[in-house]
């Protein structure tokens, strides 16, 4: 049985995206408290400009992957674009997403999810939030997002156990994780949030700000730091006091 209890702590929770057996081999020798198989593979594996070419075969056949080189770490995968359209839809593929390894799935959006959370809530899916900055709705961009707290606050009424913010402000990171009682977790915004989420890639200094206009402290390191540089992230998040 996977422990996924730290998942659920609010407190320092370091995420990094992978999608293939021998990084996740290779994560599983490292502290990180899970891995996510996100729809960034569209851009980062199969080279294309968004991600909303991503299709559900390739979710499952990256987290099959991810799950064969760690066989014990939590896994969390991103349900791809109009994977979800409807209730039933969303269900099915939910569970081929669970039966390829996925310990959870992450859906972007808000008030227009809601029916689909709840659903899969009530089918004992766990499911992680994404909101903010949405590759699959808004493209890469920040945008003036109103009311998040109550669109956080309707996700968590409909069942979902973890929530990311995606390049949110430090004002709405502060206010959301503390009504929240899920974990936030950033990506690209503050260290107000219970933990963080990071692209493998750009940690290894592969690739560089992925999705992001202002990338904050993954320096471009070479691959001889492989190691260094991913254990700084952990330890940051892992050491932070907030
Ligand atoms: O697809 C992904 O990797 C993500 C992260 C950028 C949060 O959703």
């Amino acid at each position: 049985m996977r422990n996924l209890k730290k998942l659920f702590s609010k407190k320092n929770i370091a995420i990094i995206t992978c999608y293939d057996a021998s990084f996740s081999s290779y994560l599983s020798k490292t502290n990180c408290d899970a891995l996510l198989v996100g729809d960034s593979l569209g851009i980062l594996i199969k080279g294309q400009s968004s991600t909303l070419e991503v299709t559900m075969s390739e979710v499952l056949y990256h987290t099959e992957s991810v799950r064969k080189g760690a066989p014990l770490m939590p896994i969390i995968s991103d349900m791809p674009f109009n994977s979800f359209s409807n209730k039933n839809m969303a269900l099915k593929n939910a569970k081929l997403l669970i039966n390829a390894g996925a310990d959870m799935v992450k859906i972007e959006g808000e008030n227009n999810i809601l029916g689909i959370v709840k659903h899969l809530s009530i089918n004992e899916i766990l499911v992680c939030g994404h909101i903010g900055c949405m590759p699959q709705v808004n493209k890469i961009k920040n945008l003036a997002n109103e009311d998040l707290l109550t669109k956080a606050k309707n996700l968590q009424e409909a069942g979902l156990k973890m929530l990311v913010m995606s390049m949110t402000s430090e004002l709405d990171d502060k206010i959301i994780t503390n009504q929240l009682s899920i974990p936030t977790i950033s990506f690209r915004s503050s260290s107000f949030c219970n933990g963080e989420v990071e692209v493998l890639y750009d940690l290894l200094g592969i690739t560089s700000a992925f999705f992001s206009n202002n990338k904050k402290d993954t320096d471009q390191i070479g691959l001889s730091t492989m190691l260094d540089n991913l254990e700084k992230f952990i330890k940051k998040i892992h050491m932070r006091k907030n």
